[in-house]
């Protein structure tokens, strides 16, 4: 791989109105610099990440996640500005693509376009009908002359609709020969990046337009661009999904995080979510249910099924208002109206309605096993840590606190008695 990746995310994100940094504000599960650092990996082992506001936390989010990225601190007090942004960047191949952080649309095959040809400098460009917001490029002969930033532009410069999308793929020469020489000697007073194409031309290096698509290049700015953002993102992330033979109801009713997968010939009904790094096998999860970081194969969940983290479900049947977390069922069924938590339950059991593990005293969470063929009755509350072993039969309305040894009956409820003629000492003869 033999060109660096340079992202800029050093910028105060004013207008997201949000203590959260712009760039660690999440879309589909992923936050947009993640999204960024995902695409650059792909075609880079030379990373860095320009950081002023928040650099901490959002240095700290990225080594959570990602080792061998690198580093730079911008003096963004006395370089202020996108070419300010890149003083002191080192990059070790000949040729560096310079992507904006909260720019989570742009695919792979945009970035490929953009690194393509021998030109000194490829810069992305959009056709707009309102251009207004970005920096106008002057193109004459299939070749870039000049960018004029909006606050700097004439009024007929204003006119021009072909606008600097802000994704450059620069020779490294030309960048250590540029960027120190950036001047701050325009409206805004910072040092502009843009300003390297002119310095190019001068010289009469071939700064070549590469024209891009704005549903990729558009930069989110605000809380609305993040939701615009988002919708875009899933209709993609939903269209590859149904090209793989994910079934789905209603499709625009549906999210689907970023790194959820599908194997064989899934349904998702209307209204489902499938969250975090969720994995699908052949399953059928039903309308309203929501799927959490879970393992699901040849099961089918819902309606209003709710499978937590660390689930594992194999061969089993969850029906509606079911909620299992952290556990693991093979070959189940719980048709109703349950919790189950912190447990392990085997083949052929059954787990009636209104069951309840009850995993956490106040203070630490416990295990609940129940092994195979185990019949629990409706509304049984089964208070971890407790063992029932193979082929028990527990009577609906336990309260279970002790283990239960194989094959046997486990009951416990309060003798129910009746009362003649009650109804009518209490509300009188009719
Ligand atoms: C920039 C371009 C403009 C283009 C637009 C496209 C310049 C001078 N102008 O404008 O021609 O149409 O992008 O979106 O480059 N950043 C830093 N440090 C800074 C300032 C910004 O790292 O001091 C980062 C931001 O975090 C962001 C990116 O650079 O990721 C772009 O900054 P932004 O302020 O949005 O650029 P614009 O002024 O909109
Ligand atoms: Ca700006």
């Amino acid at each position: 791989m033999s060109i660096s990746v340079v992202i800029l995310a050093a910028g105060q994100g004013t207008r997201m109105k949000s203590t959260t940094p712009k760039v660690l504000h999440e879309i589909s599960g992923k936050s947009m610099l993640f999204h960024a650092i995902d695409a650059a990996k792909k075609i880079s082992d030379d990373i860095t990440v320009v950081l002023y506001h928040q650099a901490a936390r959002i240095q700290e989010s990225i080594e959570a996640h990602y080792s061998g990225i690198h580093f730079h601190m911008q003096d963004a007090v006395q370089f202020p500005g996108t070419g300010g942004a890149m003083k002191g960047v080192h990059v070790t191949h000949s040729k560096a693509l310079i992507l904006n952080g909260d720019m989570p649309l742009v695919t792979m095959n945009a970035l490929e376009s953009l690194m393509q040809g021998d030109a000194d400098i490829n810069m992305s460009v959009i056709k707009l009908d309102n251009p207004s917001g970005y920096g106008r490029v002057v193109i004459s002969e299939g070749s870039v002359v000049e960018i004029v930033e909006e606050k700097d532009c004439k009024p007929e410069q204003k006119e021009i609709q072909t606008v600097n999308a802000g994704v450059y793929c620069v020779k490294k020469e030309l960048l250590e020969s540029y960027i120190p020489a950036l001047s701050n000697d325009n409206a805004q007073k910072e040092y502009y990046l843009t300003d390297i194409i002119k310095m190019a031309v001068d010289e009469g290096k071939p700064v070549h337009p590469v024209i891009v698509e704005e549903e990729e290049f558009k930069g989110v700015n605000s809380k609305l661009d993040l939701a615009h953002a988002e919708e875009i993102l899933q209709r993609r992330i939903k269209t590859e999904w149904m090209k793989a033979g994910v079934s789905m109801r209603l499709p625009e009713t549906i999210y689907i995080d970023s790194r959820a997968t599908f194997e064989g010939e899934c349904m998702l009904e209307n209204g489902v979510s499938i969250q975090g790094a969720s994995h699908i096998i052949a399953s059928h999860i039903k309308t309203h249910s929501v799927i959490e970081d879970a393992y699901i194969q040849n099961s089918d969940v819902g309606p209003m099924g709710r499978i937590r983290p660390n689930t594992k479900l194999i061969n089993t049947h969850i029906g509606n208002f079911v909620e299992v977390k952290k556990s693991t069922l093979t070959g189940v069924k719980a048709g109703h109206l349950a919790y189950i938590g912190d447990a392990t339950v085997e083949e052929g059991s059954n787990i009636g309605a209104g069951v309840i593990t009850c995993n956490y005293d106040g203070k630490n969470k416990y295990q609940t096993n129940i092994g195979k063929n185990v019949f629990v009755g409706s509304d049984t509350q089964l208070v971890a840590p407790v063992t029932i072993e193979d082929d028990v039969i527990i009577a609906a309305g336990s309260t279970i606190n002790k283990n239960v040894a194989q094959g046997e009956l486990a009951i416990s409820r309060a003798p129910m008695k009746t009362i003649k003629g009650f109804f009518y000492k209490f509300f009188g003869e009719k």
